[in-house]
């Protein structure tokens, strides 16, 4: 969704603001902006709608300025077009703001300064920063900009420029990430480290209700009341180059590719081989907090939720603790009952996810207990938690979250494993499982080593107009996920079901046009599972069944392709069956043309409710 980026220093803002959005694009948007300033010569503003490379194209000739800001909007006040595009200005076109987030004050405010007698460009919620800003009395930009924030209800990361203070950026941040970076003589801002990396590594992760004012010479925090925070700088541990698609032809092909790394560095540390547990040090829980969990709740959205799903089933069976996942975009809306001794967990790739980050929030208003497993170190999700797990799945850049999810089902594990063996899993199967994990690196790459062969498979899944993915128990949210990637990226309609649940009534649309992916492991439902196979090949259905080497699919001979994966413990099957999901999507995607990163109408981070 929507970007910011941010530069003051030496060199002319322009370009550095328009590659900073560039590296932006995949958090999905339609329009985007720039304003720089110099001394004497006042602010300049451009904006567009559609990609960055129109806005560059539009750029007037001088557009010079050491100061500047930049935005990628993704609309949610007034359609995507150039007037609703950030930055937005006051009357004079004397301040420009870009902002992520959204303010819930914002009719009443617009109707405050229509009264006033201001006429309001835009649709957008916006533009009231900027008028209020403008309308202060504060002799410094920072205090213009507290008395503009005291006004406003709603989340928000901003960043303000004015023209009687061209040596600034005054940022800050609301339930919206804002990451400053520390250059030489320079500094930078921006929504996510992926517009930074290039300049520097060293950063400061604005906390919520923070500001900044940034100049070449350096930053300085303060909190909205304007007294003074002391942000440490630190230098993060990133390969600049991770940010790269390099040689793959989309992220999501990069990232798919990277999941036997990513999964070793969830693991990482974390292993205990002698007591068959693990450590996850930053869950802040010894072994008699654990004890005394007695439920566990997860929460998540999208495919976070569906990896959630297999996770709350993994901890039942594994810590024999009640388990479940729901949706955290909904969870919140029902008033749900908060209990003291059930640990809650908030999963998300991003840590931005605002329908994750609220139900955190509501959890904790309440007095509950909510752990992070999040992959964005400093995100907003995981300053809010406070504790829980890192998942160090390296930046995701495609929409379509795919090593992340990986990584979630390990860190699931991890927890899993660490709960059971407070309660009553048994050495042996504690030890089973760490060597199930370690593992699993190895057999990631046996299983994305497949991909030659599943092109033709992808060719003619792309060809129907309406699949199934089928599975059941741990294999449902593994259909699930199937389904949610297959869609995302082919736009093909995809829907999953439980397998016991087709003759309750989707049968009814299976013919041979209609292919189902199933997912069929060798484990104690094997035998079910391919009784349901033969139901949807009598009536002509086309099957592609993700199982093990050995399991015996009877008599199915026509229209049916078999995808083996190799066997690890039956409790870790979603990771490596959802594999081939991933790629049948990939490869879908890209036979059918579809601009696999970007999927239309979708954003890396959801960051409205
Ligand atoms: C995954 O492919 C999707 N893009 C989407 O469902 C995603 O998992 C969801 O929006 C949650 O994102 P998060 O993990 O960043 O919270």
């Amino acid at each position: 969704m929507c970007g910011i980026v941010g530069y003051v220093g030496s060199e002319p803002a322009a370009p550095l603001l328009l590659e900073g959005l560039g590296r932006l694009e995949h958090r999905g948007y339609d329009s985007a902006g720039v304003a720089v300033l110099s001394s004497g010569k006042g602010l300049k503003v451009a904006k567009k709608a559609g990609r960055v490379r129109d806005l560059e194209a539009a750029l007037p000739k001088r557009f010079n300025g050491k100061t500047g800001i930049g935005h990628t909007r993704w609309a949610t006040h007034g359609p995507a077009n150039d007037v609703n595009a950030h930055p937005h200005t006051d009357a004079k076109g004397q301040v420009a703001v870009v902002h992520n987030g959204i303010i819930d004050n914002a009719s009443a405010l617009r109707s405050e300064l229509a009264d006033q007698g201001i006429d309001l460009a835009s649709d957008t919620d916006t533009e009231v920063i900027a008028h209020l800003i403008a309308a202060s009395d504060a002799e410094t930009l920072e205090g213009r900009v507290s008395q503009a924030l005291a006004r406003i209800e709603g989340t928000y990361g901003l960043a303000v420029l004015h023209a009687d203070f061209p040596d600034r950026i005054v940022v800050a941040r609301n339930g919206s990430p804002l990451i400053i970076g520390v250059g030489d003589k320079e500094m930078h801002v921006a929504s996510d480290m992926a517009a930074l990396v290039r300049y520097t590594t060293t950063v400061v992760h604005l906390a919520d209700g923070e500001m900044a004012t940034l100049t070449a010479h350096g930053y300085t925090t303060y909190r909205e009341d304007l007294s003074a925070t002391d942000r440490v700088a630190k230098k993060m541990d990133i390969d600049p180059t991770a940010y790269d698609a390099g040689e793959h032809e989309s992220y999501m092909h990069k990232e798919m590719l990277e999941q036997g790394e990513a999964v070793e560095r969830t693991l990482r540390g974390r292993l205990d081989e002698r007591f068959g547990t693990s450590h996850l040090g930053g869950l802040n829980m010894d072994a008699r907090d654990l004890r005394a969990i007695k439920r566990v709740k997860i929460l998540g959205c999208g495919s976070a939720y569906y990896v959630g799903q297999m996770g709350a089933m993994l901890i039942e069976e594994l810590a024999r603790v009640p388990a479940d996942a729901e949706a955290a975009s909904e969870f919140r809306y029902r008033n749900p009952i908060i209990e003291p001794d059930t640990l809650y967990v908030a999963v998300s790739q991003s840590g931005e996810t605002v329908d994750t980050l609220l139900a955190a929030q509501e959890i904790r208003r309440k007095g509950g207990r909510v752990i992070g497993l999040v992959n964005v170190v400093g995100s907003a999700l995981a300053q809010e938690c406070g504790a829980g797990i890192y998942l160090h799945a390296g930046p995701e850049v495609a929409v379509a979250s795919t090593k992340a999810l990986t990584t979630m089902y390990v860190g699931f594990s991890l927890l899993a494993l660490q709960l059971g063996r407070v309660r009553d899993l048994s050495i042996a199967d504690g030890k089973r499982l760490v060597e199930g994990l370690k593992d699993l690196p190895r057999q990631i790459e046996e299983v994305l080593a497949l991909e030659p062969t599943l092109v033709e498979v992808a060719r003619r899944l792309a060809s129907a107009e309406s699949l199934f993915f089928i599975g059941r128990v741990r294999g449902y949210p593994v259909a699930r996920e199937g389904a949610q990637k297959f869609k995302e990226v082919s736009y093909r309609h995809a829907e999953a079901y439980q397998t016991s649940e087709l003759k309750h009534g989707p049968l009814a649309l299976i013919d041979k046009t209609v292919p189902t992916v199933a997912i069929v492991p060798d484990d104690e439902l094997a035998d079910r599972n391919v009784a349901s196979l033969h139901e949807i090949a009598a009536r002509g259905g086309p099957l592609v069944v993700i199982t093990h080497p050995g399991v015996d699919l009877g008599e199915i001979r026509d229209h049916v392709v078999r995808i083996d994966v190799p066997r690890n413990e039956r409790e870790l099957d979603p990771i490596l069956m959802t594999i081939p999901l991933q790629m049948l999507a990939y490869q879908a995607a890209a036979q059918l043309g579809r601009d696999i990163d970007k999927p239309r109408n979708l954003a890396k981070s959801v960051t409205v409710e």
